[in-house]
C-alpha cells in the first residue's frame, strides 16, 4: 500500500485554525466526503483509499454512513462553536475511493445529514464520483431523487489493454452505459481520462477521446498519468 503523507493530529475538538474561520460569512461553504473503499487498488493510485483485504477481518464497510453523518453532525457543531454564521452549502462532493461501492441509498442518507445539518443552497452542486462497473441504473434513481447532480466517471481509457496496464476493472462498453444511466435521469456528467499509460499510443489516446466526446458528457477531465511513489506501477 502506498505510504500515506505524514501531518498534524487532528485535535480532538475538532477545533479549526482560526484562518479558517476568519470572515466565514463571506465565504461559501462546500462540503467534500470522502469514501476510502475500491473493490481494487489500481497500480497508479495513491489516493487514502482500501480493499477489504487490505481492511482485514473484523472491519466492515457497513457503518461508515453512520459515522460519516456523524462527522457531519460534528463538523456543523465546530463551526457553530467557532461563530461562523449558518450558511447552506454551495457544493457537496462525495469522493474516493469509490462512492458507489456504498449502497446508493446509503450515500443518500449522508446528504440526508449533510442537508438537515446545514441546508443546501438552491442551486447546489451534488456530485458522486463512480467508477463505472460499480453501478446500475437504479444506482442513479436513487442519487437523482435523493438530490445527487452530478456524477463524475473514471473512464480513464476506451482500449482495453491501456485498461488492462492501468488494473481497471470495468470494460470499455461499461462507460457510455453507465453515462446514458446517470443522463437518463437528468444528471450531469464528467468523464476522467489518462494519458501517457505505458504502452499507449496516439492511436489509442485518439479513440480514447473520441469515445469520450461521443458520449457528449459536460466535462472531460484529461490527466497525465503521474507515477506516485509507493505505488505499484
Ligand atoms: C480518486 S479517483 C476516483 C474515481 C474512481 N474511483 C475511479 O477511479 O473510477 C479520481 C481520478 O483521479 C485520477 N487519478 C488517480 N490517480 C492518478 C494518477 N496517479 N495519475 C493520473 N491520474 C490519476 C483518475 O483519472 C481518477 O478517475
Ligand atoms: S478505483 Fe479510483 S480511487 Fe480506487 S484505486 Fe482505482 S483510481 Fe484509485
Amino acid at each position: 500500500m502506498p505510504a500515506q503523507p505524514e501531518g498534524d493530529p487532528a485535535p480532538e475538538d475538532g477545533a479549526l485554525p482560526a484562518g479558517a474561520v476568519a470572515r466565514a460569512s463571506e465565504r461559501t461553504l462546500s462540503l467534500y466526503v470522502h469514501v476510502p473503499f475500491c473493490a481494487v487498488r489500481c497500480g497508479y493510485c495513491d489516493f487514502n483509499t482500501y480493499t477489504m483485504e487490505q481492511l482485514g477481518d473484523g472491519v466492515s464497510r457497513d457503518d461508515y454512513h453512520r459515522d460519516a453523518a456523524a462527522e457531519v453532525r460534528f463538523a456543523r457543531s465546530v463551526l457553530d462553536a467557532a461563530g461562523a454564521p449558518p450558511r447552506a452549502l454551495h457544493s457537496v462532493f462525495f469522493g474516493g475511493g469509490t462512492p458507489t461501492l456504498l449502497p446508493a441509498r446509503e450515500l443518500a442518507n449522508m446528504l440526508g445529514q449533510a442537508r438537515q445539518s446545514f441546508g443546501l443552497a438552491p442551486d447546489a452542486e451534488v456530485t458522486v464520483e463512480a467508477n463505472p462497473d460499480s453501478v446500475t441504473a437504479e444506482t442513479f434513481d436513487v442519487l437523482a431523487e435523493a438530490g445527487v447532480t452530478r456524477v463524475s466517471f473514471g473512464m480513464q481509457s476506451a482500449v482495453p489493454h491501456v485498461l488492462r496496464v492501468l488494473e481497471r476493472t470495468h470494460t470499455p462498453a461499461n462507460v457510455p452505459r453507465a453515462v446514458g444511466w446517470a443522463k437518463e435521469r437528468g444528471l450531469g456528467t464528467s468523464v476522467d481520462l489518462i494519458y501517457g499509460t505505458p504502452g499507449e499510443s496516439v492511436a489509442d489516446w485518439r479513440t480514447s477521446l473520441e469515445a469520450a466526446l461521443e458520449m457528449d458528457s459536460d466535462h472531460v477531465s484529461a490527466y497525465s498519468l503521474i507515477i506516485e511513489d509507493g505505488t505499484k506501477l
